[in-house]
Parts: C-alpha cells; sequence; structure tokens
C-alpha cells in the first residue's frame, strides 16, 4: 500500500505485520492510529506488558504542549517504584533515533510522547494528500461486521419537524442545523443515512386552520405567500378561538362539564372538521392536503439555502390507521392500556418508570394523540427501513415525551426496537424573536441574519467595494454566523441570539471562520499555484518540507494539529456534539493565523521549491478547515 511505502522511506518497515495485532487500529483513515501501532510496539519491548493493554491506555492529550499521543503510566499496572519515578525510567530507556518520535520526558506520572518533524513532512502532510476531502472521513465505520456480506448499517436521522401554519421557532431552526450535521456525520462515517422531516401535518388544530380558511382564506395570498398566509389564517382564527377555549380551561379547573361547550361555537366546527379529515372524508383531505403540498414546497426551498435536503417528508397525517390499531392492541393485550373517563392512559409509574407519570394515548373525542402516532410511525419505519439506529434530534423541552416514546415500546415487548432508538436533545435559544423582529418562518430568520451580515459588511467600505457579489455572500456568512453561533457551545446549554456578536468578524464566530478561510484559500491564488501541483510537489518532496519546517516551531504544530483531525471527528461520532468539531477548527485557525507572520509564501525571493514547500503547509490546513466546515453543513465562500 501507499502507507506502507511511505513509511519504509522513514525507516518503519514491516508495518502491515506490526498491525495484525491491532483490529481496532483505524490507520488508513486515522494517522494517530499508526504512531499508537508502533508507539505500542516500543513500549510493549520496554515493559513486557500486554500490547491490547498497552494500546488501549494511550490517550490523546487535550493541549499541544501536553504532547501529541500521551500515557498515563499507572494505567500500564507495572509492579516496582512509584508511577513517577518508571515514568522517568522509561522515558530514560526509551530507545533513541525513531522515526516517529521523538525521546520522551517524564511529566509526573505520565509519559508525553511528541511526534518527529521528519513524520509529520514525511507521513502527515502526504497522507493528507492522498486523501483531500476524505480526510477525516471512515467509511468503515459504518460496516456491519457481524454480516456475512459487506453491508452498510442504515440509519435514520429525524430533524426538524415544523408544524405546518404555524411559526418555525429557534427549536426548529436547532433541530435543522444539529440534524443536519449529524446526518453528515454518519454519511462521512459510511452510514447509509435517511433524513425524514417528520411534520407537524395533524391534528385538531388542522380542523381549526379549515374552519378560519373558510373565513379568511384568499386564493390569491395562498399563491403569492402560502406560509405567510397560513401563519395568518391560524393566527385570525385562533384569536376568534381563544376566549372559548380561556372558557374551557376555566370550566375544567373548576370541575365542571365542558361537553356543553364543546358542543357549540367554533369549538363544535373545529371538532367536526377534525372528525371529518380523521374519518376520510374527500373535500376536508383535499384541502388539508392542498396545504400540506403547497407547505413542503416552500420547505424545500428554503432548506436548499442550507444545502439540507430532505429523504422523506412524512410527518403525523402519514400513519396509518391499521399501524395505530396494531400498537393498541398490543397494549391492550400486555394490559398496559387502560381507559380512563372516556380517554385511553398509560401509567407508566406503576410499571416502574419513575417520574414518567401517567400519559394520555387516545383522547376523550376519540382522535389519536401526538404519542400514540410517534410509536405507530416507529413500526412503520422499522418495516420500511429496517434501521439499525434512528436518531430524533428535538428540544430537551421533549426530554420527558420521548422517554415514554421509548418506554411504551417496551411495555409492547419491543425492548429489542427501542434500544435502536437515541433521543439527542438541545437546549433553548433566549430572545431571538424579540432580537430578530418580525420571525415566523426560518426564511425569515435566515433573510434577517444575511441583511444583519450585509450591514456589517458595508461597513468596511474599502472592502466592500472589492466584494463580487455581497448579496450572496452576506447569504452565505450570515447563514455561517447563525450556524457557529448555535454550534459553539454543548447542544444542551441554552444561549442568547445576540445579532452584534455572532456577525462580527472577531472572536470565534461564523464570519471569522470564513474570513480565514477565505485567508488561506488567497494564498495559493496569490502565487499562482493550482491545489493540485501543490499536492503532487508534497508527496514528491518530503524531505525538502522536512527541512523547511522542522526548526518552525508554528509550522510543526499546525501540521500537529492537522494530524488530529481524524480523532476529532471520531470523537464527534460518539458524542455527538458540533462543538468538537467547531472547537478544532478555531484552534486550527488561531494556528493558522499565527503562521502567517513567520511563514510567507509569495515576495520572498527564496525559490520555488520554498514557495511550494510553504504553499503545501498552508493548502494541507486549507483542505482540513474545508472538510470541517462541510461537515457541519457551512459552505466555505473563497474570498473574502
Ligand atoms: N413537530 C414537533 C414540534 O414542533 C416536533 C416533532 C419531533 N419529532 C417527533 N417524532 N415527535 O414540536
Amino acid at each position: 500500500t501507499n502507507l506502507g511505502s511511505l513509511l519504509t522511506k522513514i525507516g518503519v518497515h514491516d508495518f502491515q505485520s506490526l498491525c495484525a495485532d491491532f483490529p481496532n487500529a483505524h490507520t488508513l483513515s486515522r494517522p494517530t492510529d499508526i504512531y499508537r501501532v508502533l508507539l505500542t510496539n516500543v513500549l510493549a519491548k520496554l515493559t513486557g506488558c500486554d500490547a491490547t493493554l498497552i494500546y488501549e491506555s494511550i490517550q490523546l492529550p487535550n493541549t499541544l504542549p501536553n504532547g501529541d499521543l500521551v500515557l498515563p503510566v499507572p494505567r500500564l499496572r507495572l509492579k516496582g517504584p512509584k508511577p513517577n519515578v518508571q515514568a522517568v525510567e522509561l522515558a530514560a530507556s526509551f530507545p533513541e533515533n525513531q522515526p516517529l518520535f521523538q525521546r520522551p520526558t517524564a511529566s509526573g506520572i505520565h509519559l508525553p510522547f511528541f511526534f518527529t518533524p521528519k513524520s509529520l513532512s514525511h507521513l502527515i502532510l502526504p497522507y493528507l494528500f492522498e486523501r483531500h476531502e476524505a480526510y477525516g472521513r471512515d467509511l468503515t465505520m459504518g460496516l456491519d461486521s457481524s454480516a456475512p456480506t459487506e453491508r452498510r448499517k442504515k440509519i435514520i436521522i429525524e430533524f426538524s419537524s415544523p408544524n405546518i401554519a404555524k411559526e418555525f421557532h429557534a427549536g426548529h431552526l436547532r433541530s435543522t442545523i444539529i440534524g443536519a450535521y449529524i446526518a453528515n456525520l454518519y454519511e462521512s462515517m459510511g452510514w447509509d443515512v435517511t433524513k425524514v422531516n417528520y411534520l407537524g401535518d395533524w391534528g385538531k388544530q388542522f380542523g381549526l386552520l379549515a374552519v378560519g380558511w373558510e373565513r379568511f382564506g384568499s386564493e390569491e395570498l395562498l399563491a403569492q405567500e402560502p406560509l405567510k398566509h397560513l401563519l395568518d389564517v391560524y393566527a385570525r382564527i385562533n384569536a376568534l378561538f381563544k376566549p372559548e377555549e380561556e372558557e374551557n380551561k376555566k370550566a375544567r379547573a373548576e370541575g365542571r362539564d365542558t361537553s356543553e361547550i364543546e358542543s357549540r361555537g367554533l369549538y363544535a366546527e373545529r371538532n367536526a372538521y377534525f372528525r371529518r379529515m380523521e374519518t376520510g372524508d374527500t373535500d376536508a383531505i383535499a384541502l388539508w392536503q392542498r396545504f400540506r403540498d403547497i407547505s413542503i414546497d416552500r420547505y424545500i426551498a428554503t432548506y436548499a439555502r442550507l444545502s439540507i435536503d430532505f429523504d422523506e417528508y412524512s410527518g403525523e397525517s402519514q400513519v396509518k390507521t391499521a399501524t395505530v390499531d396494531a400498537v393498541e392492541s398490543s397494549l391492550k393485550e400486555k394490559g398496559v392500556y387502560k381507559e380512563h373517563d372516556g380517554s385511553w392512559i398509560i401509567d407508566f409509574e406503576k410499571y416502574g418508570f419513575k417520574g414518567l407519570g401517567t400519559a394520555v394515548v387516545r383522547g376523550r373525542t376519540g382522535s389519536t394523540t401526538y404519542l400514540l402516532r410517534d410509536v405507530a410511525a416507529i413500526l412503520e419505519r422499522e418495516v420500511k427501513y429496517n434501521f439499525d439506529k434512528m436518531i430524533y434530534v428535538v428540544s430537551c423541552e421533549q426530554d420527558l415525551y420521548f422517554k415514554r416514546v421509548f418506554r411504551t415500546l417496551e411495555l409492547m415487548g419491543r425492548s429489542d426496537l427501542a434500544g435502536r432508538l437515541q433521543h439527542v436533545n438541545f437546549g433553548k435559544v433566549l430572545g431571538m424573536s424579540s432580537r430578530l423582529g418580525n420571525v415566523q418562518l426560518l426564511g425569515d430568520i435566515l433573510d434577517q441574519s444575511r441583511d444583519a451580515m450585509h450591514d456589517v459588511m458595508r461597513r468596511n467600505t474599502t472592502k466592500y467595494a472589492q466584494v463580487e457579489d455581497p448579496e450572496s455572500v452576506a447569504e452565505s456568512v450570515g447563514i455561517s454566523a447563525v450556524m457557529v453561533q448555535d454550534m459553539s457551545g454543548k447542544r444542551i446549554n441554552n444561549y442568547p441570539f445576540d445579532i452584534t456578536r455572532m456577525t462580527s468578524f472577531e472572536g470565534d464566530t461564523g464570519p471569522y471562520l470564513q474570513y480565514s478561510h477565505a485567508r488561506v484559500n488567497s494564498i495559493l491564488r496569490k502565487a499562482g499555484l493550482t491545489r493540485q501541483e501543490v499536492a503532487e510537489h508534497c508527496l514528491r518532496n518530503p524531505a525538502s518540507l522536512e527541512e523547511q519546517f522542522s526548526d518552525t516551531p508554528h509550522c510543526v504544530n499546525l501540521l500537529r494539529l492537522i494530524a488530529q483531525y481524524p480523532d476529532v471527528t471520531a470523537a464527534a461520532l460518539r458524542n455527538l456534539e458540533p462543538s468538537t468539531i467547531l472547537t478544532y477548527l478555531f484552534r486550527l485557525t488561531h494556528q493558522l493565523s499565527s503562521c502567517y507572520d513567520v511563514v510567507q509564501v509569495t515576495g520572498t525571493n527564496e525559490g520555488r521549491d520554498v514557495m511550494l514547500n510553504r504553499a503545501g503547509l498552508y493548502e494541507g490546513a486549507r483542505q482540513v478547515l474545508e472538510n470541517g466546515m462541510r461537515l457541519l453543513g457551512l459552505t466555505p465562500v473563497n474570498r473574502h
């Protein structure tokens, strides 16, 4: 293989046979695993420890000064002196002139290892340039090792899932951003991904919308701005409905019978219309279908601005009566379904599920509930997709709800299926609508962010004059601003929507990330070099790279960071936190900008070879930056 010959050139022989002992080493996708294998080999000879134990003990330090790999010595459980003494002894006996590792110096009970500059030039950069956009991906992660023939594992990611004729709120925005990222991540790891948008397109509110349409609907407005018009119709009828709803709530609180209230006015109209929908009345269904189709049409166009496309627009309306019946009869059969006050409930507490309370599964008026539809939808997806895993990307406000969904499956005797489901949650965005003004649709959020970004760009008049298509740059950078703000912290954290901060070019923001990419991208252009010739140069002349960089710590550190990227994506697949990638990208851009002062590509009169070497370093960093940005769903802007 190429890897074998890269390693032979720096004096590592017979790598293939060494690897046989480490089935968990992903040496073709994670270069640090090559180092791990070789380090384990050296340490096994020194200590006589079991190779697997050593391999599993080697960790990734969290900052560059702490090394590229680190061994906490106590993990080896060696007999003899105290671990800090052992660490010193191990360091002293570590063989001289290892091609991949510098002599370590003990640091307490830790033994930090630093990659040699030689290996960074001879191994890491060529490794990257053999892979380009595939660097950081690992298609073997999605392979089912238990299957007799090669099979990719199937995952469904359900995200965004707005409600038709209702506001697209911050929760939907976060679900969209995080969900698309998780879908990209699984795809880049070789899983077969299906992206599902589970629309809120059913329920009594559609009865109310239809009643509103009879009064306030306009075909003309529906054709012009369908989403806005449906929102408007719903808002108007809902305002009329409010007093009746209040009256009903009050009666219920006082323990009075509410059937009289519900038998007249908009209540009666709404319920009657929804009844017609649930019983399949042709006209009622046709109107609902029109609203649904028109809405999906507009959604598709808006998601395209974020480069998101769904494989399936499903929704609460799509579950079949037969499946709903199957869920209910299973619940009855298991004896967990109880009739109570005309509705059907599950008392989760009774089955030892503390804190889950009691949930209504079929309502008093005989209609299905959100919960019942969700459980039925799972059974249908199981048949349709035979998935290995399904992830719901939904706000933490629905934590309790999803616990109930999963537990319901268990109570039905489907623990096997429940075990394949995961709710990936996230916290709140504070003050989005108040800061952005009138935002009700995804398109509004994106428009306003674009406009705010455009204003910031205009403030730098000289730069602004050079931008070719400011409107489209403002669109991409504005979207990055929103997305980076969202992905900066742990998912579960709440954060304030801060337009000034997110559109700033200073600090760890989307515009800064875009600026960093555009700047590094301009280096080759200004030097008149193509990516291809730079990559080829680096593949052919590693010795010249080494000579160039080994004495420049800024460059060495940049290469060390580049080497880590595939470990970062692997960690991201475990925790599903976008911030894992983003934090890394900011470290990379900061390191990059510290290189600009010391390593110039153009205007140095040092000859073409030097120029190509240096361009190679920047092109390598650019490629990793681009890979990370695309993984997050950001579209790199090439000029700034
Ligand atoms: N439409 C729902 C809402 O806006 C989100 C749907 C989440 N997915 C699910 N399968 N329940 O709250």
